[in-house]
């Protein structure tokens, strides 16, 4: 059983010394990698784990082809001004092929989780002599995981899985006590510019998560254009979250006075404190109407924009 801290009880001065001193006596004087996503998550364990560790620590951005657009540029950027030096690495290769002519939402999920941990981090581990991965994993994802609503491709020791022997690797997870409100606030209070602790969160598997059958080099970027019309339209009104999803059915629309059999798009938009429950923003019709007009105008293909209206539970807050 994992002890919860709620945001309430948080202490985050007591809580970043406790983390740092742990992180410490684990890795002693071996190397830690970390792989930053740009999320909140990740983007605070990068904080912390350099707080801790300093020069013992390599963070690198996984570029996995999954990513919404100059992403790992924007990334490396914001932590280049706070002094920490991000590689990017160049996987979208390894990424697109593992995930090729597989549909089911599980199956999506294992193939990247044994990408990203196997083929990807394997080997980076084993280049740099590090022995320990450093992630954010919060609370959320191991009670979903373990609920088997979704595999949350982080989440291992509580599906006894042990990293060291699957993957070659131990993996610390400062943030396993918190949820995302804990998450911000500890961010925060580690010198994050507020347009990264704040950032809208983002899920590890990345657009892929938000592809409804197949993920091909084509669907990405099609679900890449539309996250673009989405955060830029959605970005001031106080969401918790907001995305577009790429659905499978196409639904004869028209398009110049001609049949255009094309694709859907739904934006989801959420208002959330800790991301267990959800409801949808009220937007109001303007907006939405706003919108779908956007979404048609720059993303080739798509000729049908929904909005969702239900809830978490029985909805999650992502589409796959
Ligand atoms: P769901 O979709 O489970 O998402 O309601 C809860 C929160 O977790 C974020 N998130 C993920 N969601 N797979 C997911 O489905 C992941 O690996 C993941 N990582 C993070 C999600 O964006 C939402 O805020």
């Amino acid at each position: 059983m994992i002890r919860e801290i709620s945001a309430k009880e948080l202490d985050t001065k007591k809580f970043i010394e406790e983390k740092v001193k742990e992180i410490k006596i684990t890795v002693g004087d071996g190397i830690a990698i970390n792989a930053l996503s740009g999320g909140v998550d990740s983007s605070t364990v990068t904080m912390l784990g350099h707080k801790a560790l300093g020069k013992q620590l390599r963070t690198v951005f996984i570029q996995n082809g999954l990513m919404r657009e100059g992403e790992p540029e924007k990334v490396a950027g914001f932590f280049r001004k706070l002094g920490i030096d991000i590689e990017i690495i160049d996987a979208q290769k390894e990424f697109l092929a593992a995930l090729k002519g597989i549909t089911d939402p599980e199956e999506k999920r294992e193939a990247i989780t044994q990408t990203f941990y196997k083929k990807v981090f394997g080997k980076l581990v084993k280049e740099s002599g590090a022995k320990f991965l450093l992630q954010g994993t919060i609370l959320t994802d191991v009670d979903e995981t373990v609920a088997g609503i979704k595999r949350q491709h982080n989440v291992f020791a509580q599906l006894g899985i042990d990293p060291q022997k699957a993957f070659g690797y131990q993996i610390i997870e400062p943030l396993i006590q918190l949820r995302k409100d804990g998450v911000r606030m500890t961010g925060k209070a580690l010198g994050l510019p507020e347009e990264l602790f704040a950032r809208i969160p983002f899920p590890g598997p990345a657009l892929a998560a938000r592809i409804i059958g197949e993920v091909t080099a084509g669907r990405l970027e099609t679900v890449r254009k539309a996250t673009m019309v989405v955060e830029r339209m959605l970005s001031d009104k106080g969401a918790f979250q907001y995305m577009a999803i790429l659905h499978e059915d196409r639904v004869t629309g028209m398009r110049n006075g001609k049949r255009d059999f094309g694709q859907q798009i739904e934006v989801r938009c959420w208002d959330s404190i800790d991301a267990r429950t959800a409801s949808p923003t009220r937007l109001s019709f303007d907006i939405l109407e706003k919108l779908a007009a956007e979404i048609i105008k720059e993303v080739p293909g798509i000729v049908s924009v929904t909005y969702n209206i239900t809830t978490k539970p029985p909805s999650t807050i992502e589409a796959v």
